[in-house]
């Protein structure tokens, strides 16, 4: 590997040790990678066979109604089968499967036994309540073990699960509630965050009397905190789970490899979220596989995946992959800076985390703080750090490496999207690394970057991030909307999916994402369309029209900047500002929060009455405003 790099800026790379690279399971990703490219079906089959499959599949890939992918075709799986059943008649059944601490400091661990056995309860209460294979379920929780059992118990029983953010608000679950047609939705009292209780339950309330579809709510006792339940619809978690139907014992459902596994709604480019669906078959094969590759898991590790389970990463990396490959998964609770900002870095110290993942935003937050903190503790058990959600600056990059990883620790910069499923563009322990660069492809992963017309970019040129061949992770459709599936992802350029990135390929054919190209901003990691933050704005009474941007910001990544244009009788004022940033809240959710709005008396548009967001932008940066022949003011 060493030759390949000769060429360029040595300073800028970083080599694996020693002990790494003996212990990596792939010791030379050119061979591997090459080997995949020569025979994409034979690869993804060679790893689907360490999986169990309750009838082997005909096909690996079925390309004939494209870009409806097919996979494993006319296999028969269950993904939770494969991450609960086939363990616990090994010795695996005594090994922990997951260690919780809440916020407040409650622990609980979960053999994979014991977890298990709460799963096949929770899919026998799931079942007493009507819910069928194919059938939707709502979740929507905050970051306790129970949101695991309940995804879990519907992949158990072939449901769908649907799971919302936390940090979403009543509008938003309401949407996601009605776009699926969940008859259950499973929730808790009051989420514990940064000392504080979410008022989960009383949001629910709220978005169900909006979707009149939900028949019965079940509700996790968290905080103790006093909430309404109403008679015939809601129901605690402990008491459903205490009748003699709630049985330890549970066949898990034969399902089709192309069986829906759950819809994960994302942001796009209109205002109607997109529910992008997953299958059991091929994801399952593919988030255990990037896994156990680019993090090397072995069985003495201790994996922590800092994200929330309500986004794909929780999904792929902390429920999944991580017990398809009877990982110990370590899952946190609150907030990282609770009660003070050496909260993660005890953790590890405490837990043993051997492999941590984490997003660049939170890198940014807790470098603020300074070195200090994590300096107070122990962090030697780490071998192993990774980087998701944005691309990380270099700086943060640096002191992640130096600070947190005493640079023994390779970054894994992992490119993907909910859409993916899992890794797409990442190095593998092995790789030399460049501050800020998420590498190459995976194996049997085909990208590249390209213009307008489609035609590859020469090197340090930007362009259009696209992947080439089908993989098994990949989404099949957006729920409900197949055309949307198609227009949106494939329709640019046939037989080519569009990842909505920008990025450039350097000379030793590195990836550098740059960022979105639609009308998608990424805050802290968080993933938000600019007409989901625009409809919330002008859903209050006050505002007749409004445009929201995303611009470049230190600690998050991109802000939003919003602007309205009022209704006749209406002033603006920073009141005004306030009550507009507070029904955002109450809508969508703190995330979608504009960090400032202002108030305007026309906003650019085309002839055809479309906002130019990207004058706005440029006109906020002080840049040129590009062509503006289509401007009609
Ligand atoms: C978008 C997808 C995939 C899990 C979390 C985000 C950006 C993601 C990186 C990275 C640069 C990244 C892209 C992508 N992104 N990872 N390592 N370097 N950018 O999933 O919410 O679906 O967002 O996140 O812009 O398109 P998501």
């Amino acid at each position: 590997m060493a030759e390949a790099v000769a060429t360029t800026n040595t300073q800028e790379w970083y080599y694996p040790s020693e002990e790494i690279v003996k212990n990596a399971y792939i010791p030379d990703y050119d061979a591997v990678y090459k080997k995949a490219q020569q025979d994409p079906e034979a690869f993804w089959a060679e790893q689907a066979e360490k999986l169990h499959w309750f009838r082997k599949w005909d096909k690996v890939l079925d390309s004939s109604n494209a870009p409806f992918y097919k996979w494993f075709v006319g296999g028969k799986t269950n993904i939770a089968y494969n991450a609960l059943d086939r363990h616990v008649k090994t010795a695996h059944k005594n090994k922990l499967a997951l260690i919780w601490e809440g916020e407040n400091g409650d622990q609980h661990t979960y053999s994979y036994y014991r977890l298990t056995q709460e799963v096949n309860k929770f899919a026998n209460v799931l079942k007493s309540m009507g819910v069928q294979k194919g059938d939707r379920v709502t979740i929507y929780m905050g970051r306790v073990p129970e949101l695991v059992i309940a995804m879990l118990a519907c992949a158990k029983i072939g449901a769908v699960h649907s799971v919302v953010y936390g940090g979403f608000s009543e509008q938003s679950l309401a949407d996601r509630i009605e776009d699926a047609q969940s008859r259950v939705l499973v929730t808790q009292d009051g989420a514990w965050l940064r000392g504080q209780i979410v008022e989960l339950k009383k949001i629910a309330d709220a978005a169900v009397r909006r979707s009149p579809v939900v028949e019965h709510v079940v509700v996790f006792k968290r905080t103790g905190h006093a909430v309404e339940m109403e008679p015939d619809r809601d129901y605690w978690w402990h008491d459903l789970m205490a009748l003699p139907i709630a049985s330890t014992k549970c066949e898990a459902e034969v399902m089709d490899a192309e069986d829906p596994l759950f819809i994960l709604y994302t942001s796009g480019t209109t205002g109607k979220p997109k529910g992008i669906l997953h299958t059991h078959g091929g994801y399952q094969v593919y988030t255990s596989t990037t896994l156990q590759w680019v993090f090397d898991l072995k069985e003495e590790d201790r994996w922590w995946c800092a994200a929330d389970p309500g986004w794909i990463t929780g999904h792929s990396y902390i429920v999944y992959a991580p017990l398809i490959l009877g990982v110990t998964s370590f899952m946190y609770e609150g907030a990282p800076t609770h009660p003070y900002p050496n909260r993660w870095w005890k953790l590890v110290e405490y837990y043993g985390i051997t492999v941590m993942y984490t997003a660049p935003t939170a890198i940014r937050g807790l470098m603020r703080f300074g070195a200090a903190w994590p300096n107070r503790h122990d962090l030697s058990s780490l071998r192993l750090l990774g980087s998701v959600g944005e691309p990380i600056n270099p700086e943060a990059w640096k002191w992640y490496y130096e600070v947190i990883g005493k640079g023994r620790c390779p970054i894994m910069d992992t490119w993907w999207q909910t859409e993916t499923g899992g890794f797409m563009i990442t190095p593998l322990p092995v790789t030399p690394l460049k501050p800020g660069s998420a590498t190459k492809p995976f194996p049997g992963i085909e990208v590249d970057v390209v213009d307008e017309d489609g035609h590859p970019v020469p090197p340090g040129q930007d362009g259009l991030l696209v992947i080439k061949k089908p993989w098994p992770g990949m989404l099949r459709t957006v729920y409900g909307d197949p055309e949307r599936y198609k227009n949106q992802y494939w329709s640019k350029f046939p037989g080519m999916y569009l990842a909505g990135d920008s990025a450039r390929k350097d000379e030793d054919g590195y990836i550098w994402v740059i960022g979105r190209v639609d009308d998608v901003i990424k805050v802290s990691g968080y993933r938000l369309g600019t007409a989901e933050v625009e409809s919330g704005l002008v859903s209050h009474p006050a505002v007749a029209e409004a445009a929201a941007i995303g611009l470049p910001d230190e600690l998050k990544g991109n802000i939003i900047y919003a602007y309205c244009l009022l209704r006749q009788g209406y002033e603006g004022s920073p009141q005004l500002e306030e009550q507009l940033k507070d029904h955002v809240r109450h809508e969508i959710g703190p995330i979608a929060v504009p960090a400032k709005i202002e108030f305007v008396k026309q906003l650019p548009k085309t002839r055809s009455g479309k906002i130019m967001r990207r004058v706005l932008k440029a006109r906020a940066l002080g840049q040129p405003e590009g062509d503006i022949s289509t401007l009609e003011e």
